[in-house]
C-alpha cells in the first residue's frame, strides 16, 4: 500500500474541498488490489518442521575456511603491515584484523593462491634476504616475498586456524613442494629442518591441507586431465608431510592426517566433466603409493564475465538475478557428486569448493588486476544461501574457501590504511559459527516463491543442525527484499519453548558497511513468541537469521 500514498505524493495531489474527493475516486482500486494482494500475505506464513530425532551428516567446520591469495590488498595492507608500522601488528601481522577472524573462529586458510601458488617459489619467501619479483597474474605489481611461510605460519596460529597450503605444480616441480613440505614439517634434525630453525621456527610446522595444484586446466599450466593425473600422482606419492603429530599409526587414520586435495572442475564447461572423470577414475585405481583426500571444485557467482556487474548502486533487479544466478551451486554439486559416487561410491574423497563468491566489475579507480568490491546485504544473503547448499551435501562436500578473506572478492574484511570495516558476508560467517561441525538436522517447509521481473526464486531458504552440546540451531533467509516472513516452527512434532539469535538485515538490498558508516549492516537480536502452543517468528526482508531453539 504504501506505494499508493508514495505516488500520489509523487503526482502533488492535495485534497481540495471545492472538488469530487479522490478518495472516492482511488477506492475501488484500492480494494482491487487488496484483493490481488491477499493471497501473498496469505502465503506469508511458512511452516518449518525439524524432525531433531533424525540426523544427517556432520556439518564440517572446514566449510568455512578462507582464502587468501597473493593478490591486490589481500595480504599486503590486508594482513601485513610488517613489524615498523604505526598500524598496531604483532610481528608485522596486523592486530585488528587478527582480532575479527578469531571472532568467526577461521578453520583453515587457503594460500599463497589461485594463480599466484602455481608461480610461487617457497625459497623466495624465507630467510633475511627475500627475493623480490613481479605478481603477473595480479596487476604486474611488485612481490616483494615479506610475506612467506613462516609470516602464514604465524598469522595461522594468532588467529588459531589450519594451513591448507596449495603447492605449485604449474611451473615448479615435484622436488620444489617435496623440499618445501619437508622444510615446513620435518621434526628430525635435516638440513631443511635445521635452516627452518634458524629462521626462527624449531618446531614443525602443521600443514592440515595440501592443494596439490590449482586450476590446472587454465592458469596453472593448462594441462589435459591426464597430463595433470599423471603429475598429480608424483606429487601425491613425493611430496610429504613429516610431522610427527600428523603421522598415522600403521592401518589407522589418525584425525591430523594431512588432507591431499586435487584439481577438480571449474564450472559448467563439458570439458570439466572429462577432468572430473579422468582424475576420480585414476583415484578408484590407485595403488599404495599415492592416494588424495579431496577434490577441489571452483565456482563463482557471476553474470557476464565481459561486463560485470556492480558491487554496489543497485536495485532488485540485479539483486534476484544474481541470486538466482548463485543457487546453481547446487546443480554443479550435484553433478560433480554424481561422477564422483560412480568411482567412489564410499564417499571417502571429500569434494573441496576451495574457491566460491561473487564477482563483481572491480570498484571505479581501482586497479583491475586487484579484484576489488564492496560487500552488500546481496552478498551477506548470497553467503547463506551457499552455505546452506554445502551443509545440505555435507555428506561429500566437506571444505569450502571463500574467495577471498580480505580486500579481495567477496571479503570478509576491508581495511585502508589504519581502518578496517567488517561486511554483510563477515557477520554471516560470524553468525553460522554454530553450525561448525554440527550436526545436520532434516527440515521441511514450503518456500514459497519470491519474484521479480522473469526471475522466480524460493522466498525462504532453512538449514537446522545439532551442536555437540545438542541444542538446536536454526537458519533461515528470507531472499524476499520486500515481505517479511512469518515462521511456524514444529520441532518433532512437540512444541519449542523458545527461540532467540540473530538476524541480518538493512534498510536496502544494495546497503553496504564503509568506513565513514561501518554499522548499516550488521545483526541485531531477534526472538521468537510461544502464541497458542506455537513458536512463532518474523523475519524481515531480504534478512539472514540464526536462532537457537530450547
Ligand atoms: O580468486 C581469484 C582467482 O580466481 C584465483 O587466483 C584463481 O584460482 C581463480 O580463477
Amino acid at each position: 500500500m504504501d506505494f499508493i500514498f508514495h505516488e500520489l505524493r509523487q503526482t502533488g495531489h492535495h485534497f481540495d474541498r471545492r472538488r469530487p474527493n479522490p478518495i472516492h475516486r482511488i477506492l475501488p482500486c484500492f480494494v482491487l488490489i487488496l484483493a490481488l494482494i491477499a493471497p501473498a500475505l496469505a502465503a506469508d506464513k511458512i511452516e518449518i518442521s525439524v524432525d531433531a530425532d533424525k540426523t544427517g551428516a556432520t556439518i564440517n567446520r572446514n566449510l568455512f575456511g578462507q582464502f587468501a591469495e597473493h593478490l591486490g590488498h589481500g595480504i599486503y595492507d590486508g594482513i601485513w603491515v610488517g613489524p615498523d608500522s604505526k598500524i598496531p601488528n604483532t610481528r608485522g601481522i596486523r592486530n585488528d584484523v587478527v582480532a575479527a577472524l578469531k571472532a568467526i573462529k577461521v578453520p583453515n586458510v587457503r594460500w599463497p593462491g589461485g594463480c599466484f601458488a602455481d608461480g610461487y617459489h617457497w625459497r623466495d619467501g624465507i630467510g633475511p634476504h627475500r627475493t623480490v619479483r613481479l605478481n603477473p597474474d595480479w596487476g604486474g605489481v611488485i612481490e616483494p616475498n615479506t610475506f612467506g611461510t613462516h609470516e602464514f605460519m604465524d598469522f595461522i596460529d594468532q588467529i588459531g586456524s589450519h594451513a591448507y597450503v596449495s603447492v605449485n605444480l604449474g611451473s615448479g616441480t615435484v622436488n620444489e613442494a617435496a623440499d618445501w613440505l619437508e622444510y615446513m614439517t620435518a621434526g628430525q634434525a635435516t638440513t631443511l629442518a635445521k635452516e627452518r630453525a634458524a629462521n626462527g621456527h624449531s618446531t614443525p610446522y602443521k600443514v592440515a591441507m595440501l592443494g596439490i595444484g590449482n586450476e590446472s586446466w587454465d592458469c596453472g599450466g593448462n594441462m589435459s586431465p591426464d597430463y595433470y593425473t599423471s603429475l598429480m600422482k608424483d606429487y601425491s606419492h613425493f611430496v610429504r608431510n613429516y610431522n610427527p603429530a600428523q603421522q598415522a599409526a600403521p592401518g589407522q587414520e589418525n584425525k591430523e592426517d594431512m588432507m591431499k586435495i586435487a584439481v577438480g572442475p571449474g564450472g559448467e564447461e563439458p570439458r570439466f566433466v572429462d577432468w572430473t572423470e579422468t582424475v576420480m577414475k585414476a583415484y578408484q585405481n590407485h595403488s599404495w603409493s599415492w592416494d588424495i583426500n579431496g577434490l577441489s571444485m571452483h565456482n563463482y557467482t557471476v553474470i557476464n564475465w565481459q561486463n560485470k556487474f556492480k558491487s554496489t548502486d543497485f536495485g532488485e533487479s540485479e539483486y534476484a538475478q544474481f541470486l538466482k544466478a548463485t543457487l546453481e551451486m547446487d546443480s554443479l554439486i550435484n553433478k560433480y557428486s554424481a561422477i564422483m559416487d560412480k568411482y567412489d561410491p564410499q564417499k571417502k574423497v571429500a569434494l573441496i569448493v576451495d574457491e566460491w563468491g561473487s564477482w563483481y566489475a572491480p570498484l571505479p579507480g581501482s586497479n583491475p588486476g586487484f579484484l576489488v568490491q564492496q560487500n552488500s546485504l546481496r552478498d551477506g544473503v548470497l553467503a547463506a544461501l551457499n552455505l546452506n547448499i554445502f551443509a545440505r551435501h555435507a555428506d561429500r562436500v566437506r571444505g569450502a574457501n571463500i574467495a577471498q578473506m580480505i580486500n579481495v572478492l567477496q571479503a570478509m574484511i576491508l581495511t585502508d590504511k589504519e581502518k578496517m570495516v567488517l561486511t554483510p558476508t563477515y557477520y554471516v560467517f560470524k553468525m553460522y559459527v554454530p553450525f561448525q561441525d554440527a550436526t545436520f538436522v532434516p527440515v521441511t517447509f514450503d518456500a514459497g516463491t519470491y519474484k521479480h521481473d522473469d526471475v522466480s526464486l524460493p522466498r525462504v531458504d532453512a538449514i537446522a543442525a545439532k551442536d555437540a552440546s545438542g541444542k538446536l540451531w536454526l537458519e533461515i533467509t528470507n531472499v524476499d527484499p520486500d515481505q517479511p516472513a512469518s515462521i511456524e516452527l514444529n520441532v518433532s512434532g512437540t512444541s519449542a519453548k523458545s527461540a532467540g539469535g540473530q538476524t541480518l538485515t538493512a534498510p536496502k538490498v544494495d546497503s553496504i558497511n564503509t568506513f565513514a558508516a561501518p554499522k548499516t549492516v550488521v545483526p541485531k537480536a531477534i526472538a521468537g513468541k510461544v502464541e497458542n502452543g506455537k513458536l512463532t517468528l518474523t523475519v524481515e526482508p531480504k534478512s539472514v537469521t540464526v536462532i537457537s531453539v530450547e
